[in-house]
């Protein structure tokens, strides 16, 4: 095969090269090391300096100050809430990788992109036939008005080829779904192998640069949450959104894990409907449950993803614990930090679950890392323990430190007043150190406390009749 002559396996911690694969590297004796990786005959400095010009003509260096100030130029994507997590749309000649759990719903995603761009798209599969993107582009209603026309796809995974279509055809974006399909001829391993992946993905980025044509590569991410195939790739390009959500629940938020012409902070919520994806500008309520009792165990925070305020709602059941081990069970929570607040409950604040089963999660399939879920999940628990409910028009926001302490989060005013907005007239908050006193919210009553004792005993205690003389009665 022609491959054999071009190709070298690589290792990726010394970078020796080798002609067969391995499993162990001979030069440095790491394990599963090696990489199957495209031999170029590189033009080198020395040919640069002996005055071939074997490099070509490229751009010029250019002093600081004499950089246009002209801002980049995007292509909106037709989703505001997808380019407001690009930072703007997608730039010219940047490579985007779109992560997502395989079926969360990311050629759905693309394709509408694709239809939205309102200019020619490229959308080159390798994981469906031209018939299946058809039948889906029917679903989302594309087939008709001037989508229909202007994305053309190319049912292709060889990398090579799909890049001479797109030589010829110029179009503003460039589609790959996925590029774990993606191939390059001069390697022999199959698609998805981390060579391929990388190779095929350096080609792309190289095409987009050279050409100034957005790229965008779907990705599968594997159960562990990385992209599948090399870390290396989310080096490489430009930025990583990822799509995240729950199959089986139809919310889906969309967020830059890495963002090199914008913040990584924005998220855009979408939803998954019979036509689509679908935003959700106001989805500050998205994530919250209905119920029609308050239900002991159920907390609702007001967290910040980005410039957003979002209400999730943290759900807590605890259970007396049967033989062995009592487990402890998070979902869109770190598992590590539920274990913690475990263990500052019982000894802090007099909520003892030794002895108990231990579930949390966050309602809407949400997945949120910030410390000032800390102070929910703990009320949440303490609430499923002693079979109370909070009462259910109250907010809880604070990052709970290992003493019992609670420290304060940032953004308070600006989660407390999106509350306010939504009809949330009670909130817990631990009391600020600042000198200045906390800004009056109209509608929403306070509660600064200092230590997580004092919060369960504050949270546990309001009413909705007599929560003052409960309260007066406690703190008095
Ligand atoms: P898909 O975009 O194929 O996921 P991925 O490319 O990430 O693997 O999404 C598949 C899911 O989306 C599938 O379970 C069906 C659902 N879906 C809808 O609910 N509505 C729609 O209009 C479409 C096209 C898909
Ligand atoms: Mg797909």
């Amino acid at each position: 095969m022609a491959g054999k002559t071009t190709s070298r396996f690589v290792c990726q911690s010394c970078g020796d090269a080798f002609l067969r694969w391995e499993g162990q590297c001979r030069s440095c004796g790491g394990w599963n090391s090696l990489v199957e990786t495209v031999v170029r005959d590189r033009p080198g400095v020395a040919r640069a300096r002996a005055g071939r010009g074997a490099l070509g003509p490229g751009p010029a260096p250019v002093a600081l100050a004499d950089i246009s100030e002209s801002d980049v130029p995007r292509l909106r994507t037709g989703f505001g809430e997808l380019d407001r997590v690009l930072g703007g749309g997608l730039v010219p000649g940047s490579i985007v990788l779109v992560g997502g759990e395989p079926g969360i719903g990311k050629s759905t995603l693309l394709l509408q992109v694709a239809a939205g761009v309102a200019r020619p798209v490229l959308y080159a599969t390798g994981e469906e036939s031209a018939a299946q993107v058809r039948l889906r582009a029917g679903r989302l209603d594309l087939l008709q008005g001037p989508p229909g026309r202007a994305v053309e796809v190319l049912a292709e995974h060889d990398v090579g080829r799909i890049l001479e279509v797109a030589l010829q055809m110029r179009p503003a974006v460039v589609i790959i779904d996925s590029i774990q399909t993606a191939t390059v001829e001069e390697l022999d391993g199959a698609a998805g192998s981390v060579g391929q992946v990388r190779e095929s993905t350096v080609r792309l980025m190289d095409f987009a640069k050279g050409e100034g044509i957005a790229v965008v590569l779907v990705g599968h991410v594997t159960k562990d949450g990385s992209i599948a195939g090399p870390k290396t790739l989310e080096h490489l390009v430009d930025a990583v959104i990822a799509v995240e959500g729950e199959r089986y629940a139809t919310l889906r938020l969309v967020r830059a894990a890495k963002n090199r012409f914008g913040s990584t902070e924005e998220v855009g919520v979408f939803e998954m409907a019979a036509i689509g994806l679908v935003e959700v500008t106001d989805p500050a309520r998205a994530f919250l449950a209905e119920h029609a009792e308050p239900a002991p165990g159920s907390v609702v925070a007001p967290t910040l993803e980005g410039s957003r305020p979002l209400l999730v709602e943290v759900q807590a059941l605890v259970a007396p614990a049967g033989y062995g081990t009592p487990a402890r069970k998070a979902s869109g929570l770190d598992p590590n930090r539920l274990g913690l607040l475990v263990a500052v409950l019982g000894r802090r604040a007099g909520i003892a679950l030794g002895a108990h089963d231990v579930y949390a999660n966050l309602a809407g399939g949400l997945a949120v890392g910030e410390p000032g879920l800390d102070l929910p999940v703990a009320l949440a628990l303490a609430s499923s323990l002693r079979d109370r409910p909070i009462y259910p028009d109250t907010v809880v926001i604070g990052e709970v430190g290992l003493l019992g302490e609670l420290r304060p989060v940032t953004g308070l005013e600006r989660r407390l007043r999106e509350a306010a907005r939504l009809g949330f007239c009670a909130a817990i908050v631990p009391r600020s150190g600042r000198t200045t006193a906390m800004p009056a919210i109209e509608g929403l009553r306070i509660h600064e406390v200092a230590t997580l004792r004092e919060a369960v005993e504050v949270a546990l205690t309001m009413r909705p009749d007599h929560r003052d003389d409960a309260l007066s009665a406690m703190l008095g």
